[in-house]
């Protein structure tokens, strides 16, 4: 998920680029409004990235431990 907010955060500034030479100015105003929303849901992830590991180990080992019973 992390990776793919990349790539729309890649794209809706291609759009954003496209639009301003275009002289689009609403298709402008919509993706950067949609890139700040990909940038802030990439942060959001990032932020869980650890924990989520972490969980996934501890899970992991708990399924471990049960197959071994
Ligand atoms: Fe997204």
């Amino acid at each position: 998920s992390y990776t793919f907010e990349h790539m729309e955060i890649a794209s809706y500034t291609i759009l954003i680029a496209a639009a301003r030479s275009l002289g689009e100015t609403e298709v402008l105003r919509a993706c950067e409004e949609n890139l700040q929303e990909e940038v802030a849901m990439a942060d959001w992830l990032k932020s869980r990235l650890p924990s989520t590991t972490e969980q996934f180990l501890a899970r992991a080992e708990a399924d471990s431990d049960s197959a071994k019973r």
